[in-house]
C-alpha cells in the first residue's frame, strides 16, 4: 500500500508541529541532503511550456530513495481562482520501484522554499541582518516571512506588491506575531531601502527587472525566487554583475535563473559546496550576495523524506492500492476479478 497525504494531512503537520518547528525541522533534513549531493543522480527539470506558464517534472535520486515532483507556474491562474503554483510528488524505494508516499506539495512547496531560502542566507546574508524587504506578497511571501523570521531572526518586514490587496492580506495573516513588525510601502524602492536582505518572490512571466542596480547598497543579501524559468526574470543584470552570485544546480540555473541573461562563463558557485566547506559564502561584510533561486528536485526530496517521517510519527495519512497488492506477483489479470462473460 501507498501512504496518500492530502494538503488536509499536511496543514495538520504543521499544525501540530508548529510551523516554526516545522521549518526548523524541515532545515535539518535539507542540510543533510544538501551536504551529500554527490550522491545524488541529479538532473534538470523536464519542462513543458505553453503561453500561459509551464509545468514541470523534477526528479531526483540517490541509492535508496528516488522522488519527483509535479509543479507548474501559471502567473494569470489568480484570474481564474487557482494559484500560480500547485504541485504533487511521489517518494518511491530505489529497490524496487515500489511508490510509498503519494504527496500534496503545493503547501510543502512553499515551507521547502522558504526553508531553503533561509538555509543559503544563513551562508550568505549578513549575520547581523534584521530587517528583510519582501517584494511580491502572494502565496509564497508569508513562509518566506516566517522562515527568515524563524530561522534567521528578521525582525522587521518591508513590504511590497502591485496588488495592494496582496499586502493586506499578508499583514492580516502575520500581524500579532510578536518581535515581528509589518510596513507597507508604496514602491520597490522605497521598500528595498536600507534593507538587510531583498527577497523578490514575484510572478510575471516577462524579463523583469524588480530589482535595478541602483537600489542595491553595499552587503545586502538579494534572495531572487521569482525569477525561475526561461524568459521570466526579477534582477537587471547589472544587479548580478556587481554580485557574489549562488544557484542550487547550475545546468538547471542556466536555463531557468536570473542569471539566464548571462555569458555562460559568468561566474557562480553552487550552494551545497558552500555547505560542505569547499567553497566560501560571504567574503565580506559589505559584499553584496545574491542567491538566485529556482527550486530544485533536491528540496522536494528532503521535503518528501520530511512529510513520510512526520506523517509516520503522527499517524496521518491514507492507505491506497495505487499499485496492485498481488498474491501472485505474475498474475496480474487476477486483479480484474471478473466473471467470465466479461473476458468477451
Ligand atoms: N524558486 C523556487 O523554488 C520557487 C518556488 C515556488 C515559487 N516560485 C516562484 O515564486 C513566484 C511567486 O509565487 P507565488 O506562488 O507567491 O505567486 P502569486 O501569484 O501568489 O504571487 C505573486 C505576487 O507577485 C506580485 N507581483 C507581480 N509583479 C510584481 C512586481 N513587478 N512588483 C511587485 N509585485 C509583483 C503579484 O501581484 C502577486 O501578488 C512565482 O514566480 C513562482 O514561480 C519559486
Amino acid at each position: 500500500m501507498t501512504t496518500v497525504l492530502s494538503t488536509h494531512d499536511v496543514a495538520r503537520i504543521t499544525r501540530e508541529l508548529g510551523l516554526a518547528r516545522c521549518l526548523k525541522r524541515l532545515l535539518g533534513y535539507l542540510e543533510a541532503d544538501f551536504r551529500r549531493w554527490p550522491e545524488f543522480d541529479k538532473t534538470p527539470r523536464v519542462a513543458a511550456h505553453s503561453s500561459s506558464g509551464v509545468i514541470e517534472l523534477m526528479p531526483i535520486a540517490d541509492d535508496r530513495l528516488y522522488s519527483f515532483k509535479y509543479v507548474n507556474g501559471h502567473p494569470r491562474n489568480f484570474l481564474r481562482g487557482l494559484p500560480t503554483v500547485m504541485a504533487f510528488g511521489v517518494l518511491a524505494d530505489v529497490a524496487t520501484g515500489r511508490p510509498e508516499l503519494l504527496s500534496e506539495l503545493t503547501l510543502t512547496t512553499a515551507m521547502r522554499t522558504a526553508a531553503t531560502s533561509a538555509m543559503a542566507a544563513r551562508y550568505l546574508a549578513r549575520p547581523d541582518s534584521h530587517t528583510m524587504a519582501l517584494i511580491g506578497n502572494g502565496a509564497q511571501s508569508e513562509f518566506q516571512a516566517l522562515a527568515f523570521h524563524h530561522l534567521m531572526g528578521i525582525r522587521e518586514l518591508r513590504l511590497f506588491d502591485i496588488d495592494p490587496a496582496a499586502t493586506e492580506k499578508l499583514i492580516r495573516n502575520l500581524s500579532g506575531i510578536p518581535g515581528l513588525r509589518l510596513r507597507s510601502f508604496g514602491s520597490t524602492a522605497e521598500a528595498v531601502r536600507g534593507a538587510d536582505i531583498i527577497t523578490t518572490v514575484t510572478a510575471d512571466k516577462a524579463l523583469a527587472t524588480i530589482l535595478t542596480p541602483e537600489m542595491i547598497e553595499p552587503g545586502m543579501h538579494i534572495n531572487g525566487v521569482g525569477g525561475d524559468c526561461p524568459g521570466k526574470t526579477e534582477l537587471h543584470r547589472g544587479v548580478l554583475e556587481r554580485a557574489k552570485v549562488f544557484v542550487e544546480y547550475e545546468p538547471q540555473s542556466r536555463l531557468e535563473g536570473d542569471i539566464q541573461q548571462m555569458p555562460p562563463d559568468f561566474e557562480v558557485t553552487e550552494l551545497w559546496r558552500v555547505l560542505r566547506g569547499e567553497a566560501s559564502g560571504r567574503d565580506h561584510a559589505s559584499q553584496v550576495t545574491v542567491f538566485d533561486s529556482v527550486g530544485f528536485a533536491l528540496e522536494d526530496f528532503s521535503a518528501l523524506r520530511f512529510l513520510r517521517d512526520c506523517a509516520r510519527e503522527l499517524e496521518l495519512g491514507e492507505a491506497m492500492a495505487l499499485i496492485p497488492d498481488m498474491d501472485d506477483p505474475k498474475d496480474l489479470f487476477a486483479q480484474l476479478a471478473m466473471p467470465e462473460m466479461a473476458l468477451a
